[in-house]
């Protein structure tokens, strides 16, 4: 799909990498770029035209997509992590959140997206997804459960629209460096590099991007998972429990 001239819209582009989606569309010369934010204000982009949204708001949701009737590119970038584990969280509180958003306000942009896409001539949708969407880490466990959900809808949405030539890119990275990541310390993918692999598989048609070494070492390896991915998250974990008071 042509990225110059197209009518993209962005979730979450008030900050971090939606906002460098927004930045790089502009450069690539779509003719709108949509920044829908929970807070417009705070979409502050030369270029981009705020648009106020919160994605697990299902009423507002088929508002914007009535309002942007002319996008040919949904960007659904917006996602929290809570860093929640599975048995020891407080509540579920986490989870659900991360649930509604990652996985249920993504599912309601497409739903909500895919006839407008289909009248715009099929246009294309990219999910921002994670390594987590293939495997847990106890550090986020709740958030990889809500990716591997929005992973496994993707690819249900690429099926479902194929026949009126939606293209459905899943991109996936480990840390980027934006303020979800800030606690990590570590290597780093810069949205620049995401944003830029993502952009350029909707141009080249391609329905996956695995941004960085460590994602595309997961990917290759979840045949044999708990023989090569799982028993270093286990004896990091481990020595983590043991190192406790
Ligand atoms: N950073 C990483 O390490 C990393 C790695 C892999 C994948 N990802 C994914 O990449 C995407 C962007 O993350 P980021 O790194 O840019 O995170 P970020 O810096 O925390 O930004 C998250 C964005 O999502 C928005 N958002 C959250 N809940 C929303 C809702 N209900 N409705 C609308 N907007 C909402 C936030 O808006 P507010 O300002 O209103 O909170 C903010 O604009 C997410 O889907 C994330 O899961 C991130």
């Amino acid at each position: 799909m042509r990225i110059e001239g197209s009518v993209a819209l962005v979730t979450g582009a008030n900050r971090g990498l939606g906002q460098v989606y927004a930045r790089e569309l502009v450069r690539r010369g779509a003719a709108r770029v949509y920044g829908a934010a929970r807070d417009a204000a705070r979409v502050t982009e030369p270029g981009v035209t705020p648009v106020t949204l919160d994605i697990t708001d299902a009423g507002r949701v088929a508002q914007v997509a009535g309002e942007c009737g002319d996008v040919s590119l949904l960007v659904n970038n917006a996602g929290v992590l809570k860093y929640s584990t599975f048995t020891e969280a407080p509540s579920l509180d986490a989870a659900r959140q991360e649930m509604e958003t990652n996985y249920f306000g993504t599912l309601s942009m497409c739903r909500a997206f895919a006839p407008v896409l289909g009248r715009n001539g099929g246009g294309a949708i990219v999910n921002m997804l994670s390594v987590t969407s293939f495997y847990t880490n106890p550090l986020d466990g709740s958030y990889g459960a809500s990716k591997a959900a929005a992973w496994s809808m993707t690819n249900g949405v690429r099926v479902e629209l194929h026949h009126q030539g939606t293209l459905v890119v899943a991109v996936h990275a480990s840390f980027i460096d934006t303020e979800m990541a800030a606690l990590v310390s570590g290597p780093k993918d810069s949205p620049e590099s995401v944003v830029g692999q993502a952009l350029d598989a909707v141009a080249a048609g391609q329905i996956e991007v695995l941004a960085d070494e460590r994602t595309r070492f997961v990917k290759a390896s979840l045949a044999r998972d708990h023989e090569l991915i799982y028993p270093p998250v286990q004896k990091f974990w481990d020595d983590a429990i043991a190192a406790r008071p």
